[in-house]
């Protein structure tokens, strides 16, 4: 059974997950509006990621037989100054999940329940490449500021696809439906 500290926060995860989808999907649209197709693509699909991201942690607690309490959230930034805002604001936002999970896992630790801190361990190895991403994204979009369709190709060559499925990520609640 997962310590129920470990629970709570849980929870309230879920919300941060959550409220990352709604970003990144602000993010997508923003970009969308200023025909910047390829940035917009790229942040639809990170909007997916974190979608997944809180509905690997719903299956983790339903799993466990513990209550899962499905938030709402607040509104996303969803007007933004220039190209370069919504990389950098990503980037606080990828840097401010990773020191949520990291306290996760020590939240699960303190509590001598290895199962969950086990589980987390996914999460610590994607914050990693997300913070990565989203650092090297932000130097090509301050190199762009005048000329968007230099980052564009760069998203064109370096992100067309995405990313392979994962066979170590965690189950989410609902992919099989
Ligand atoms: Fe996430
Ligand atoms: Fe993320």
């Amino acid at each position: 059974m997962p310590a129920e500290s470990f629970v709570s926060r849980l929870n309230e995860q879920i919300a941060n997950e959550f409220a990352a989808h709604q970003q990144y999907v602000a993010c997508a649209v923003y970009y969308d509006a200023e025909t910047l197709p390829q940035l917009a693509r790229f942040f639809y699909r990170q909007a997916l990621e974190e979608r997944d991201h809180a509905m690997m942690m719903v299956q983790y607690l339903v799993d466990a037989d513990e209550r899962v309490v499905i938030p709402g959230v607040a509104a996303p930034q969803s007007d933004f100054s220039s190209i370069v805002e919504p990389v950098s604001l990503a980037l606080q936002q990828e840097r401010r999940v990773t020191d949520q999970i990291n306290a996760l896992a020590g939240t699960a630790r303190a509590a001598s329940d290895y199962t969950s801190e086990q589980f987390m361990q996914w999460f610590i190895k994607e914050q990693v490449e997300e913070v990565a991403t989203m650092s090297d994204l932000l130097r090509v979009v301050e190199r762009s500021r005048d000329d968007p369709m230099e980052v564009e190709n760069f998203m064109a060559r370096e992100h067309a696809s995405g990313e392979a499925s994962d066979p170590t990520a965690p189950n989410s609640a609902g992919a099989g439906a």
